[in-house]
């Protein structure tokens, strides 16, 4: 396991390298939940992205993501000294905004894939001194969490279970670290059930993003084509229920949000 510390990245990390990535083939992309080497694709797409996955996120979403992660902050009712294990957390802008809106005494993040981890790790050490010391980065795996049973308030995850190989397997290590009266947010993309935002985010997701989005990040992993595909043959929000519902979690809400683009979910480990 990777220990990002307060000297491991001041500088920008590099651009890694995406020559050997195997990227997602057209045919992968139907049934890609079920690909057996998804952690490794997925793994693979995130290093290749790392360096604009923030900018991309922010243009594609016309900066609602920044808003979603606050909802998810909010949701999340953190207590003054709080312990916040945020997973799956990529470049870290929620495991940051966990530590910019609210007293939490600490927040981890975890991610395994170390490109993304390195730029969480950067912008790390650009916050001020007090909030940096609040914030940590280790490599790890979201079914395989390396902490003890119940050492953790809150355990988030934004736009990650979508990614991880086997949700119920996550989603029940959330469950394992959390404490008794503990809570779990996950944010995630969904598909709207309006039929003209349906039809209208379809278009803008599965056409328009995917040339923009590989375009900025110089992309040949196939990421951008990836994304669409994921969020559409993702479980449906009463399947994302049952997994919670299934890993012991109770008084699960789910919100939607920007027109159903997006979906927060709550659950509470019972006291
Ligand atoms: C779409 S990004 C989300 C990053 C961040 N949470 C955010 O809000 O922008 C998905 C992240 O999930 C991570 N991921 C996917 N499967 C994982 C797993 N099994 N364990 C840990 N991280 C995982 C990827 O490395 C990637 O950084």
């Amino acid at each position: 396991m990777r220990v990002y510390t307060d000297c491991a990245m001041t500088e920008a990390p590099t651009q890694v390298n995406d020559e050997t990535i195997p990227a997602w083939d057209e045919s992968e992309l139907g049934g890609l939940h079920q690909n057996d080497d998804k952690a490794a694709k997925v793994q693979a797409m995130f290093n290749a992205i790392a360096r604009s996955y923030d900018l991309n996120n922010r243009v594609h979403s016309m900066w609602r993501d920044v808003a979603w992660r606050k909802l998810a902050v909010k949701k999340a009712i953190v207590n003054d000294g709080d312990r916040v294990l945020d997973v799956a957390c990529g470049t870290g802008d929620l495991t940051q905004a966990f530590a910019t809106g609210s007293r939490a005494e600490s927040v981890v993040g975890v991610d395994f894939t170390e490109g993304m981890l390195e730029i969480a790790e950067h912008k790390r050490s650009k916050l001020m001194k007090a909030l940096r010391g609040r914030v940590s980065y280790q490599q790890g795996d979201a079914m395989d969490l390396q902490f003890e049973d119940a050492s953790f308030d809150v355990v988030s995850i934004a736009f990650g279970i979508r990614n991880v190989q086997e949700p119920a397997k996550a989603v029940g290590e959330f469950f394992r670290v959390l404490k008794p009266g503990g809570r779990l947010v996950i944010l995630e993309f969904d598909t709207p059930r309006n039929p003209l935002v349906r039809r209208f985010n379809g278009f803008y997701c599965g056409t328009v993003m995917p040339r923009t989005a590989t375009w900025i990040a110089r992309d040949r992993s196939g990421a951008y084509k990836y994304l669409p595909r994921s969020v559409s043959s993702f479980m449906s929000q009463d399947d994302m229920v049952g997994c919670i519902e299934g890993a012991g979690f109770g008084q699960i809400g789910v919100r939607g949000l920007s027109l159903g683009i997006c979906a927060c979910y709550t659950g509470i480990k019972a006291e």
